[in-house]
């Protein structure tokens, strides 16, 4: 995700702004940029890549001032480049802005900024902001800001200067976190804390709809009906390792906790105010995408089990046939694909060789290849017809699981997007699956906010070498899921079956020592899946069943049961899989392991 930090005070700008932006660097960037205020003007300087290439530049020509703005840019509107690095500037250049977030309705800003006469020189939704600013600017910088931030639709965290107040930096956010580090004579802005520690512990936490004056001796903040705000006030104790991963534990942790933001982002924007899903990315008219007569997904690993929750979705409500494969297969098994077939690869990354390769073949095939991708401007989305971006943020630790929930948030619009333009569903039902989606971030909130149960169950297992998951349909993904994260990051060995499959074959593996992790939400195979789940206690099994809140049943078939919200059987997939995460990740703790880089690993696999 992007970083944002603000200075103003005494010392030179510049300074503090690439010393807090290099605090958040672990967060991942594509490029930098600060803007200073100088003698009654703004100075910009942006460089492509690491902080050390705007750090070179700086050294060059440095830029002197006491106040400033500076950024470290993960791409989301517009590739990687110079121009679109921020601080964005409006027509004048006496206005700069960082902005973290994504701005919905900037498409319909920019339009309307331009017929009014302003030159927008980047593809970045952040621009349309510097613009829109200006165009209410009449004096007062926190005035224009507040009038501009009630046009926007979407998240910011937002900071702000103008060269004729040139002692203010103008903070707002919504959806984006945003505090201020309150130093003696000084105060920094910042979109998390590591990058204030070094002047100051104490931390103002603005709030949504906050908009803060920040000068050097005081913090002025306005809530979003306009009334004055004294912000909440905390002492920060960690040190800047804990503060890097928020004070949780491990970066994977983090992620963990990070996915409702995930998901809440990846679905921004999705359903229009007419009922239609937008998914303008598909680059295809709706009777283009009616015509799709099957559907292919490639992918490895996470993305691959990704890639089988899809499968039951669009199966289910678009009607379309579906095959899923695992790339390093796909293109050696000269697959049935020609133009009337989709072909989606999914890759967090977007460099996973094989995945990439898939995506090569398909096109040399005649079919139109659609990548899912976490990063923006990755050689997936060069290589494909039309891209779809989760908006997990950078993940950090090698397992992935904010981006594993964030895939299935993004397959199952495109799901619905499929079932709408073939009137696979009806409005109706379009609609009332749309509100179910539109609620999973509260629904792994609430996930998230009941994990005692977990740790207890975890601490049981820490000795096992071997364990079994199963599930029924959409469950057996999930369990497949569960047990690459726990055979990646404990080094357990973990194996998953569809519930069913167990009789012919893996049942002889059961021991009172081989834990049986089993999916058994509501859904129309529950009924089979306890049938199963009687099956492997009978030869001794001890079970752990991931459940729906409400079956007290299911507790006299499991020796532990992890309870998670209630949802249709079709999305039940996210939820049902953040229980599991906690699962492996807490008894990999509880081994010693190193839950972030489990050994053998990387994040990225960029060879065949
Ligand atoms: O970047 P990709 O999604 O293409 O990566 C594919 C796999 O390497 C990846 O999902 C891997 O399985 C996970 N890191 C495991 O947690």
């Amino acid at each position: 995700m992007c970083g944002i930090v603000g200075y103003v005070g005494p010392r030179q700008a510049s300074d503090v702004l690439l010393g807090g932006l290099a605090r958040l660097e672990y967060r991942g960037y594509d490029s930098a940029g600060v803007a200073i205020i100088g003698d009654a003007s703004i100075d910009v300087e942006r460089k492509v890549g690491k902080l050390a290439n705007l750090r070179a530049a700086l050294d060059d020509a440095p830029l002197v001032g006491s106040v400033g703005i500076g950024h470290t840019r993960w791409a989301t509107h517009g590739a990687p480049t110079e121009a679109n690095a921020h601080p964005h500037t409006d027509c004048t250049g006496r206005i700069a802005i960082v902005h973290n977030g994504i701005i919905e309705n900037y498409s319909e800003l920019r339009e309307e900024l331009a017929a009014n006469g302003h030159a927008l020189r980047s593809d970045t939704d952040t621009e349309t902001v510097a613009h829109l600013i200006e165009s209410y600017y009449t004096g007062d910088i926190t005035d224009a800001v507040r009038r501009a931030v009630r046009r926007l639709e979407g998240s910011y965290a937002l900071a702000v200067v103008h060269a004729d107040e040139p002692g203010t930096i103008v903070a707002a956010r919504k959806d984006s976190p945003l505090v201020v580090g309150a130093g003696t004579d000084e105060n920094i802005v910042a979109s998390d804390i590591p990058a204030v520690l070094e002047y100051t512990r104490d931390v103002l936490v603005l709030e949504d709809g906050d908009v803060a004056t920040v000068t050097a001796g005081d913090v002025v903040v306005v809530d979003a009906g306009g009334a004055a705000r004294e912000p909440e006030r905390l002492h920060v104790e960690w040190d800047l390792a804990a503060a890097e991963k928020g004070g949780y534990e491990d970066f994977m942790l983090k992620e963990i906790y990070e996915q409702p933001t995930a998901i809440r982002e990846t679905l921004r924007g999705r359903m229009g105010a007419d009922g239609t899903v937008q998914l303008s990315e598909l680059d295809m008219t709706d009777a283009e995408v009616a015509a799709i007569d099957r559907v292919f997904i490639v992918a490895c690993g996470t993305s691959y089990h990704a890639g089988i929750v899809a499968k039951s979705l669009i199966e289910r409500w678009a009607r379309i046939p579906v095959e899923v494969d695992v790339s390093s297969e796909f293109r050696y098994r000269d697959p049935i694909v020609d133009p009337a077939t989709l072909v989606v690869a999914i890759t967090q990354s977007g460099e996973t060789a094989d995945t990439l390769a898939g995506v090569r073949e398909a096109r040399e095939l005649g079919a139109r290849a659609f990548a899912i991708t976490n990063v923006v401007g990755s050689r997936v989305t060069r290589e494909s017809d039309g891209v779809i971006y989760t908006h997990a943020g950078p993940e950090i630790g090698v397992a992935a699981t904010k981006t594993f929930t964030a895939q299935i948030a993004a397959l199952s619009v495109l799901a619905l997007k499929l079932a709408q333009a073939r009137g696979a569903l009806s409005p109706e039902r379009i609609a009332s699956l749309w509100e179910e989606i539109s609620l999973l971030p509260e629904v792994v909130e609430a996930v998230l906010a009941d994990t005692d149960g977990i740790e207890a169950c975890a601490a049981e297992y820490t000795g096992a070498v071997s364990s079994l998951f199963l599930g029924r349909g959409i469950g057996v993904p999930v369990a497949m899921e569960g047990a690459l994260k726990l055979k990646e990051i404990s080094y357990i060995h973990a194996e998953a079956y569809p519930a069913g499959e167990m009789k012919h074959g893996p049942i002889a593996l059961i021991t009172p020592e081989v834990p049986v992790v089993v999916v058994a939400t509501q859904g129309h195979t529950y009924e089979k899946v306890v049938s199963n789940i009687q099956e492997v206690r009978a030869r001794g099994a001890r079970v752990i069943a991931v459940a729906t809140h409400g079956d007290e049943e299911i507790a006299r078939h499991a020796e532990h049961v992890l309870y998670v919200p209630r949802t249709s059987e079709a999305i039940s997939a996210i939820p049902a899989t953040v229980p599991m995460q906690l699962l492996a990740y807490h008894i990999a703790k509880m081994r010693g392991c190193n839950v972030d880089q489990p050994r053998n690993l990387a994040k990225s696999v960029t060879v065949e």
